[in-house]
């Protein structure tokens, strides 16, 4: 009953009511390895990152900045619009927790002006759907997940936009988007993070170990060269799994003199994740198995091109 308590809230009831049934949800959760309460604070610490990113963002690029850099004054107006929904996900989210709700940290984002602004602005609100969808079979409470099925669908939108009205890209990758865990968002949101409050509570995500992938922007059936450190205890051939719609496909990883390699399969469109796995089945490749963090790559899409997709067999 979470976001409806916060709505009854708002509408007047008090929030002083929410914390204890909050809290006594999660003795009788189902899958008690993670609670609404930790999703949320997991979703706020992203949201509070994306309103960040974008007041900062709107604060160093004035209208004349965006002008510069070949924008139409529409596009710093949408971003603004995108920011204002950030700040309300966050107070939406700290109404919702309450004391348990997690403060910002301290940010640094790879950008130096506007064009790189909206790239990393993809890259939040891709991996922003990516994080929401890949929360919904964590979370126990059916109306918090409509909630966040409700964020869900704004992230989405923003995502599609940047995409295509500002960088002229796909508004989608396929038929199906990609899912990603807690851990492998937080591999992806972390290079972001500089520190968080050392109150914040700890979020139940696994620090995985960093993979770097060359070059940034590969093609199907190209050599991609993998940095990573193989993990303790890992033998035999490692896999590099692509994490594109809901059919994950893999890569061999050849290892040679300490260099590793592997070719890019065919087929990738739109947004993918890659990561190292320890075979090519699909529980390998699920959030609790990755052997590294991931990396997100764009795998531009012809408008001409069948977008079909692959379902699983
Ligand atoms: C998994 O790896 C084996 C051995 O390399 C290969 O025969 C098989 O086709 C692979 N399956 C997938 C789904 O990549
Ligand atoms: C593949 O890896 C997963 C995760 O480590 C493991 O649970 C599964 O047993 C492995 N499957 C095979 C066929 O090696």
């Amino acid at each position: 009953m979470l976001f409806s308590t916060v709505l009854a809230a708002v509408s007047g009831a008090s929030l002083v009511f929410a914390a204890p049934s909050l809290q006594s949800r999660q003795t009788d959760d189902a899958k008690p390895a993670i609670n609404d309460i930790q999703v949320l604070q997991y979703a706020m610490t992203l949201e509070l990152l994306e309103n960040a990113f974008y007041s900062e963002g709107l604060k160093r690029f004035d209208a004349a900045a965006f002008r510069a850099a070949g924008y139409p004054d529409w596009v710093r107006g949408r971003f603004q619009q995108i920011a204002q929904h950030e700040a309300t996900h966050v107070e939406f989210l700290k109404g919702a927790l309450g004391k348990d709700a997690v403060e910002a940290c301290e940010y640094k984002f790879p950008y130096d002006d506007p064009k790189g602004f909206a790239a990393v602005s993809m890259v939040l609100e891709v991996v922003g759907q990516a994080a929401y969808t890949g929360a919904a079979p964590l979370l126990s409470d059916k109306n918090t997940l409509e909630v966040a099925a409700n964020i869900l669908s704004v992230e989405s939108s923003q995502a599609a936009w940047v995409a295509s009205a500002v960088l002229k890209g796909s508004a989608w990758s396929g038929p199906f988007e990609t899912a990603l865990g807690p851990n492998g968002v937080f591999s992806l949101a972390s290079p972001f993070i500089v520190r968080c409050p050392s109150t914040n509570a700890p979020l139940p995500v696994k620090a995985l170990p960093a993979l770097s992938v060359q070059p940034a922007a590969p093609t199907a059936g190209s050599e991609i060269t993998l940095s990573f450190t193989r993990p303790a205890g890992t033998t035999g051939t490692l896999y590099v799994v692509f994490l594109n719609g809901i059919v994950p496909k893999f890569a061999p990883i050849v290892e040679k003199d300490g260099k590793y390699t592997a070719t890019v399969p065919e087929g990738l469109q739109g947004v993918v994740y890659s990561g190292v796995t320890s075979n090519n089945t699909s529980a390998a490749a699920s959030d609790a198995n990755l052997l590294t963090g991931l990396t997100v790559f764009d795998f531009p899409i012809s408008s001409f091109v069948s977008n079909k997709g692959t379902i699983p067999q």
